[in-house]
């Protein structure tokens, strides 16, 4: 047969099968504050909505106590485990329980929608749906997230995580590409959430901060009252400010005082045999 009959074959057959190939439906995936909304009855606020519209790869929330930064980013989590099938969300907080109440929010969420409930193999805090998509809970330490390949890593009380176990943590985003969402109220002025909370040269990173101003959910009489009680506390639960921790001799703006810039960066010698 020469080539050009069968080519033409050929292009003829393609025909035939476009001509009676179904057309998949295009499934819109909604917004996530707005499917928050109409799928599971939860009404965002301006700045949660913000957030759960936001596609960063890279995401802090510096947010007041209570402000609802579980809840808002297991309903993101949610979204995203369920629009996006095979998707692997790790979770981190101080202990596996506390993770578990992120997992907990998440659980709820989706037995509205009518998930069943179902736990990923070996971990008690978990939620797999019938997507192949994963939740769950990992313990805070390094050794306990080696090994993973993930989409999202969620770090909850992220303040107060240890940088070597978010660091164990990162690579496992390598592969695909994967979301970090850091979210906490501060505590002190050390550690990788104060730091790419200050950094503002660290580019790609969505940054939000909300105060009890912004969401005023208590009485003005509870805040009077947590203020007389915890003087101290008070501006960093619920203004988000960044205090030294009790004890600390020097604060970190007194600290960038006594650096002098104009002196250059002189580095630390190395010892080598000669030295020695
Ligand atoms: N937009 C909202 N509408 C109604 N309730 C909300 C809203 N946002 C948060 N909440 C409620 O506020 C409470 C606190 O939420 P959540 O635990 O998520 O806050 P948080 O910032 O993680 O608090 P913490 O700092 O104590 O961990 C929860 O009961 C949650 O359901
Ligand atoms: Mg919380």
């Amino acid at each position: 047969m020469d080539t050009q009959l069968h080519n033409r074959r050929f292009l003829r057959s393609v025909e035939a099968i476009l001509g009676t190939a179904l057309v998949c439906p295009k499934i819109e995936i909604p917004a996530p504050s707005e499917w928050a909304k109409s799928a599971l009855g939860f009404a965002p606020d301006a700045k949660q909505a913000a957030v759960l519209d936001h596609d960063a790869r890279r995401l802090i929330l510096c947010c007041a106590r209570q402000w609802g930064k579980t809840t808002i980013i297991g309903i993101k989590a949610l979204h995203a485990a369920v629009f996006h099938p095979g998707t692997q969300v790790a979770i981190i907080s101080k202990s596996l329980k506390q993770a578990g109440i992120l997992i907990g929010r998440v659980c709820q969420s989706a037995a509205i929608l009518g998930y069943p409930r179902k736990r990923v193999r070996g971990h008690e805090h978990s939620l797999e749906l019938p997507n192949g998509s994963r939740i769950f809970g990992i313990a805070n330490s390094e050794g306990a997230i080696r090994g993973y390949t993930i989409d999202i890593v969620i770090v909850d009380e992220a303040a107060q995580i240890a940088d070597d176990v978010i660091g164990a943590a990162s690579p496992t985003l390598g592969r695909t590409n994967g979301k970090l969402w850091l979210l906490s109220t501060p505590n002190g002025q050390t550690g990788l959430f104060f730091n790419v909370w200050h950094d503002a040269q660290l580019t790609g990173w969505f940054k939000m901060k909300a105060t009890i101003e912004d969401a005023p959910y208590a009485s003005p009489a509870f805040i009077e009252e947590q203020k007389r009680l915890f003087p101290y506390k008070f501006r960093q639960e619920y203004y988000c400010e960044f205090t030294p921790v009790k004890g600390r001799l020097l604060n970190h703006e007194r600290v960038n005082q006594m650096l002098d810039p104009d002196i250059a960066y002189v580095p630390f010698p190395r010892l080598s045999q000669e030295t020695l």
